[in-house]
């Protein structure tokens, strides 16, 4: 989503700022702007596009020591220099970005206007710096003033607010949209993600929701919003700059795929025991007997996340024998669902800050449920938010579409699975298949790598198909899921995934030569039926891509990975069909990295 990042230190803040906006860019970028506080005054720059068109339209004089910026993605009122961000007071003394939503935009706007004030955007945040600019005259405290403004708005929001008048702090404040802080050398930054401020220190707070700081060069102190103070301490991330850059590859996205193998072992690294054949799990703050009591296992995330987690659903009825299933948090948190005490709850999330999923734990934990994190983003608000859990250690995913935090997050499961039936019934032999299958991914994804130029082929192939069908059955039907999921976002080609086993009480009726079909056919049981879906779709003409472990006649291309165990396999096949997606999405010259309408980490409603 949109992205925050502000300054105030000794150095020059404009270059840091844009610097900072840049590694947001990829959560959101429609427009960008910034302001820097110089002589009691501010200088704003906003345009619509690329953080690129901003460093371009700021004047080399645009010096200032104090700053804030903005990448935005539009939620109220289209991408225009105007609407861009930062929004001022109508003196331009107080200056406000934000990410999230007020709720009550449109009520306060008719308050304020009746009271005299001149809005320039469509947006809902720029009543936010007008309620500031109004506060601020009567309190003379920016604290003070962002503290009262904050009173009368409903909604989320992650904001940095500077006034011109005090040119030695800045004001941040968190309510459902991420806010951190990072301590430097008699500088500090705050921003809405690490990755703004990683260049700059490694030393950073999270703020919790209802809080905020004061930030100045020499320090800052946090409080609530009934002004109480709090104490935070810092903690050191473990990831630095360089996982930031692409590496020499032409997308983030095909670095993300390509780095899997080494991903997945990090994910693997010290959590296999060759002993008792069990994983060790020590972030999941469960004894055995805990770990024993759950009769079922409820798994929440959004988009990806959610189909990777019904890969983990899968794993843990295979492997420990629990009723398991996922579902969308998006659509979880607003049925009123019944919370039980037996249940293990697991959410989902690469960065952490999904807001649905977060709003989704926040109801469970509400409720009393028990919940776990699987998540990539070390100190993000879901990791705080749940009871323990595991974290992926894939590096930051910084291309929108996610890779290497799916096949993590399947990797994680199977490691929980593997925990829940080992002690439950998962013989020790059991146990030690899947502990030898899981120590083989990293090379056999490795293997899949070395395919990339066959799958190339095969995408240049079939990219021009209007639209594609994804088919899988039971194992294979997430990974079809994802695959769909993966082709529509990066190539914006329609694609639709199905169980293959469904296809006749419908879909059926769509193929045809110009509807091509994916078919995800691993090695397993059901192998035969698959194989006879593939006969129907071949006799209506349908072209058929299969993915699997052999070749077959029945499809026009086939491709063959490695076996693993049958339970682990979705993770193996899954790969092929991100190559294939990356490729495709090339071939028709798409924006690989950050496709059109979408964000990362989506922390609005
Ligand atoms: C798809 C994709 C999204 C995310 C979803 C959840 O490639 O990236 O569907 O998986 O928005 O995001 P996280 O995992 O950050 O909660």
């Amino acid at each position: 989503m949109c992205g925050i990042v502000a300054y105030v230190g000794p150095k020059d803040a404009a270059p840091i700022l844009l610097e900072g906006l840049q590694r947001l860019e990829y959560r959101g970028y429609d427009s960008a702007g910034l302001a820097i506080v110089n002589s009691r005054s501010l200088k704003t720059r906003k345009v619509k596009g690329r953080v690129a068109d901003l460093a371009a339209a700021v004047p080399a004089k645009f010096k200032g020591t104090i700053g804030i910026g903005h990448t935005r993605w539009a939620t109220h009122g289209a991408p225009s220099d105007v609407n861009a961000h930062p929004h001022l007071d109508q003196e331009q003394r107080i200056a406000v970005v934000h990410n999230g939503i007020i709720e009550n935009a449109d009520e306060l706007r008719r308050r304020l206007e009746g009271e005299g004030v001149k809005f320039e955007s469509e947006t809902d945040s720029e009543v936010l710096s007008h309620l500031v600019g109004r506060m601020v005259k009567e309190t003379d405290s920016l604290r003070e003033a962002v503290l009262r403004a904050l009173k009368s708005v409903v909604g989320t929001y992650g904001i940095a607010v500077v006034d011109a008048q005090r040119p030695g702090e800045i004001v941040v404040a968190r309510n459902g949209s991420p806010i951190v802080l990072g301590l430097g050398e008699k500088e500090m930054f705050a921003a809405s993600d690490v990755a703004a401020l990683i260049r700059y220190t490694r030393q950073v707070v999270h703020l919790e929701d209802g809080e905020l700081a004061v930030i100045k060069a020499d320090g800052f102190n946090t409080f609530t919003s009934d002004a109480r103070e709090t104490a935070k301490e810092p903690f050191t991330v473990d990831w630095d700059a360089g996982h930031y850059d692409n590496g020499g590859y032409e997308h983030y996205l095909l670095k993300e795929i390509s780095e899997q193998p080494d991903t997945v072992a990090r994910t693997l690294r010290g959590r296999i025991d060759d002993r008792f054949h069990i994983a060790h799990l020590g972030g999941l703050n469960m004894d055995a007997r805990e770990t024993r009591s759950f009769r079922r296992v409820k798994i929440i995330g959004c988009g990806s996340a959610y189909y990777s987690g019904q890969i983990g659903a899968q794993l843990i009825e295979e492997l420990a024998r629990i009723p398991a299933d996922a579902e969308p948090a998006s659509e979880f948190r607003y049925r009123s669902p019944v919370v039980e005490p037996d249940t293990l709850y697991v959410a989902i999330s690469q960065s952490g800050e999904t807001y649905d999923t977060l709003a989704a734990v926040q109801e469970l934990k509400r409720k009393g449920g028990r919940v776990l994190g699987i998540v990539n983003t070390v100190g993000s608000a879901i990791a705080r938010e749940t009871d323990g859990g595991i974290y992926l250690h894939a590096g930051p995913e910084v291309s929108v579409a996610s890779t290497k935090a799916f096949t993590s997050t399947a990797v994680a499961f199977a490691l929980l699975a593997l925990h829940l039936g080992r002690v439950r019934d998962l013989s020790p032999a059991d146990g030690r298949r899947i502990c030898d299958g899981l120590r083989r991914l990293p090379e056999q994804i490795k293997e899949i790598l070395t395919l990339e130029d066959r799958i190339r082929e095969l995408a240049k192939k079939y990219a021009d198909a209007p639209g594609m069908m994804f088919v899988g059955r039971v194992r294979g039907y997430p990974v079809a899921r994802e695959g769909a999921q993966k082709l529509k976002e990066i190539s914006y080609v329609h694609a639709e995934a199905y169980p293959a086993s469904e296809l006749k009480h419908g879909p059926l009726a769509l193929i045809s030569p110009e509807l091509p079909t994916v078919a995800v056919v691993p090695d397993d049981e059901l192998l035969d039926k698959n194989l006879t879906t593939l006969g129907e779709i071949r006799a209506r003409h349908g072209r058929i891509l299969m993915v699997g472990h052999r070749t077959s006649e029945a499809a026009d291309d086939c491709i063959v990975v490695p076996r693993n165990e049958v339970e682990l396999d979705p993770i193996l096949l899954t790969i092929p069909l991100q190559l294939f997606a990356y490729h495709a999405a090339v071939a028709l010259g798409r924006d690989v990295d950050r496709p059109r309408n979408l964000a990362k980490s989506v922390t609005v409603e």
